[in-house]
């Protein structure tokens, strides 16, 4: 990755406004929603896409199975939590997972069939769907599973807590 600094601090392509391209789909720490396994493969999720955005056409076919891979690993994890946590309404997520990989698959068929013309569209239309299935659907899942793990109690830190006056 090629990293260049600004004189606003932010990171290139962040400013207001600006929204995630083919030129600036990088990592973002607004992307990060607090369950860190969660977090790790939304970070592969960007490097993986972000590869494909760049490559050359002689490998598109294997960074377009790089992503096929990832997804699987990734929707597939998403998937065994909200079974597993009992995650209500999990429907329609699955659903969407299952219909971006889709969307991957059908590609893949072309690029098999030696047609490369949909292979930059869908990075797009991945980078594009990202952000507001991470906000709506995998933030919901992460609070979720938060929930769970605390037994529904918030976590609360206390600093300077005075252990004596306790025993
Ligand atoms: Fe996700
Ligand atoms: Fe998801």
């Amino acid at each position: 990755m090629n990293e260049t600094s600004n004189d606003t601090g932010r990171e290139p392509g962040s400013e207001p406004g600006s929204e995630p391209g083919p030129a600036n789909f990088h990592w973002r720490d607004e992307y990060l929603l607090g369950y860190p396994p969660m977090d790790n493969m939304h970070r592969e999720f960007v490097i993986v896409v972000e590869a494909l955005m760049s490559c050359e056409q002689a490998s598109m076919g294997a960074g377009l199975r790089a992503v096929a891979s990832h997804l699987d690993e990734h929707f597939g994890e998403e998937n065994r939590w909200m079974n597993e946590m009992d995650f209500p309404a999990r429907g329609c997520h699955i659903d969407e997972h299952a219909a971006v990989r889709k969307s991957v698959d059908e590609v893949l068929a072309l690029v098999d069939a030696g047609d490369l013309s949909q292979v930059i569209p869908l990075a797009q239309a991945l980078v594009n769907w990202f952000p507001g299935h991470a906000d709506y659907l995998d933030s919901a899942l992460s609070a979720w599973i938060s929930k769970q793990r605390t037994g529904g109690k918030p976590v609360v830190l206390r600093r300077n807590l005075d252990l004596a006056r306790e025993a």
